[in-house]
């Protein structure tokens, strides 16, 4: 089973509180805790990726603007506070670009504080209570969405699957029980009998060092594989289907993932396995309608050329760092959501389901 003891994120406390998050650049993910208590340690964690995952930083980022109304002093008026929960959203909107649930969680805390503002009853501590409400419903909704995906895709799994996934979308990755990892946790719990290859994930490593450790607390069998290996496990006949996680969901289906997502869905297609993508409704950005207009993050050259500060090109050689890529959307197989299975996602499909459970799970946590 699933050890729910991780808390990749969690607030402690009431409007005075700090922010708890498992520190996710180590190598030995067992587990280094940091206590975030300023936007500016907030926006920090989310660029070296202390916090990482696209609903772990949504989740994250939602508790910036409560922390940073903790460093106001005197006595401050409702426009100071609402000015400062702004100034904290727009900073903390600069951390990372692709993952949309950052801006989607971000936009949830702004529009919260506008609405709270128009009652002219408002304090200033009863803002400060109102959005922190709201970065706690973020969490709790997170912990629902999860589960829900699980529960959706569990019957895609079946005995003797071997199922390959990448990078970590598990339980480090959002508040609850993950996105991807959850459907296996959950399939787990049903008696299915299947293995996972974890793909180590280059540069930074989260299948090898934190999908690998969470199976394994799980007591999911897990087989670390070099990103160049899945290919050949495919022609083996080892993998039967395909699962990860996504960063940003086109309203055409195309999905930004972790770096090397792309290759495998056309591994997948070429050896007739399904492909799955695995994401809460907060990962979808309908505004975009494909994949092309999806920003991608450039990270630092440094992630390709080092690990672990062990260089491992020559010095001044030119380096391209992409973090994520796009999959197409016609070659996704299904995408698992908290609503619902859209099978063979296009506009058309991702608009019904969306449209038509707006606010559902909303209604059902609370
Ligand atoms: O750079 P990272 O580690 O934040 O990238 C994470 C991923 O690509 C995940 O697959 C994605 O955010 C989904 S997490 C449920």
């Amino acid at each position: 089973m699933a050890d729910m003891t991780i808390e990749a994120v969690k607030w402690i406390g009431g409007t005075d509180g700090v922010l708890e998050i498992i520190d996710q650049r180590r190598y030995n993910p067992a587990f280094i805790k940091l206590k975030i208590r300023s936007v500016e340690q907030l926006h920090e964690a989310i660029r070296t990726l202390a916090v990482r995952g696209a609903p772990a930083i949504g989740v994250a980022a939602a508790y910036g603007p409560v922390l940073a109304l903790q460093w106001l002093t005197g006595r401050p008026g409702v426009p100071e506070v609402l000015n400062e929960i702004i100034k904290a959203c727009d900073y903390l909107a600069s951390s990372r670009p692709t993952a949309v649930n950052l801006f989607w969680a971000l936009d949830r805390i702004r529009a919260k504080a506008s609405e709270v503002v128009e009652d002219p009853q408002t304090t200033a501590r009863g803002l400060q209570a109102a959005i922190l409400a709201e970065a706690n419903a973020i969490c709790r909704e997170d912990v629902e969405m999860c589960r829900r995906i699980g529960e959706n895709g569990a019957h895609l799994i079946r005995d003797g699957f071997g199922i390959l996934t990448h990078c970590n979308a598990g339980a480090l990755a959002t508040a609850g029980q993950g996105t991807a990892l959850s459907i296996l946790y959950e399939a787990q719990k049903r008696g299915r009998q299947f293995e996972v290859y974890a793909d180590e994930t280059r540069p930074l490593l989260q299948g090898s060092r934190l999908t690998a450790w969470e199976l394994q607390q799980a007591g999911i069998k897990v087989t670390v594989i070099c990103d160049d290996m899945a290919g050949f496990l495919m022609k083996q006949g080892k993998i039967q289907a395909v699962i990860t996680g996504a960063d940003r969901i086109a309203a055409n289906g195309d999905t930004a993932n972790k770096i090397g997502t792309y290759s495998l869905s056309i591994l997948a297609k070429q050896h007739h396995i399904p492909f799955y993508i695995a994401a809460p409704s907060s990962t979808f950005d309908l505004s975009l309608e494909s994949g092309a207009e999806i920003p991608i993050e450039q990270r630092d050259p440094g992630e390709v050329i080092r690990c672990t500060d062990v260089p491992t090109a020559p010095e001044g050689v030119g380096v391209y760092n992409p973090a994520f890529d796009v999959t197409n959307g016609k070659d996704i197989t299904a995408i698992i959501t908290e609503k619902g299975v859209i099978e063979r996602p296009n506009t058309e499909r991702i608009h019904v389901l969306l449209a038509e459970t707006a606010g559902a799970v909303d209604d059902a946590s609370t």
